[in-house]
């Protein structure tokens, strides 16, 4: 059985469908889900919806904690990592983690950074010895996880040469991070134009929705493979 870790994180709460403001990473994160349900109904599906519930950011009594050894914590050290343990948890029993990331600002929502900044724990999720020969850092993550990229930005030309893609610090952020702890393979999938509000927009949402239904095909052991490939898939290590 596979289980899936499904993130949204647009401060936006609706959906296109009902509301012309509405998210298209929640829509994207939602065709995805649905389509692997159809699929595979018995995989399981864990939510987490860190603009509702946003992590909470890393403060110095989480950093000296982190940095404690497990047994030498005290009791308040272990209470403070309780929510980092919950979402790590969750993540080391994802197969397949589905993250809607809006662009803000040229990078992810401060609430999925904040995730980010919970699920990378040294000793959990990644190695730290100084005198390992060779790289003193290395991943802790049992290899094999996919993580799809379901991203949307305003303007356009974020993706590989595009005239934007230097400013693309959405997918860079979460690929640099979720690699290092242990992640193997990713994939991107991206609206763009939803500043401009007219059918390049809706071209572009078209055209994620059929690349999603895909790449589920793909990964759910259907024949399905995108027609024009605008998706990003990449191998790690
Ligand atoms: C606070 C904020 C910052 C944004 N920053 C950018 C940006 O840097 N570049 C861009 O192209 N679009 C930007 N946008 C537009 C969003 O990326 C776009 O509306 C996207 O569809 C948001 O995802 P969602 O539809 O899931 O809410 C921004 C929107 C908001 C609300």
């Amino acid at each position: 059985m596979t289980t899936l870790l499904h993130i949204d994180s647009s401060a936006r709460a609706s959906r296109p469908e009902t509301d012309a403001r509405g998210s298209h990473t929640r829509r994207l994160s939602e065709r995805f889900i649905s389509r692997w349900r159809e699929a595979v109904p018995d995989d399981a599906v864990i939510y987490r919806d860190v603009a509702l519930n946003p992590p909470t950011p890393v403060t110095g009594d989480w950093i000296a904690g982190a940095f404690t050894a497990p047994q030498e914590r005290s009791a308040e050290m272990s209470a403070v990592l309780e929510e980092s343990d919950l979402l790590v948890g969750e993540l080391t029993w994802a197969d397949v983690l589905v993250i809607g990331a809006p662009m803000y600002n040229f990078g992810v929502p401060s609430t999925l950074k904040a995730w980010v900044d919970n699920i990378v724990r040294v000793g959990l999720t990644f190695g730290f010895d100084r005198s390992r020969k060779g790289d003193p850092y290395w991943p802790m993550l049992e290899p094999g996880k996919h993580l799809v990229i379901l991203t949307s930005r305003g303007d356009y030309g974020y993706g590989p040469e595009g005239r934007l893609e230097h400013m693309n610090h959405v997918d860079k952020a979460l690929a640099t991070a979720l690699t290092y702890i242990g992640v193997t393979e990713i994939t991107t999938i991206a609206v763009e134009y939803d500043e401009f509000s007219d059918t390049r927009v809706e071209d572009s949402l078209s055209d994620a929705l059929a690349e999603i239904d895909a790449l589920v095909e793909s990964m759910t052991g259907g024949s399905g493979t995108a027609s024009d490939d605008r998706r990003q898939t990449v191998q790690v290590g």
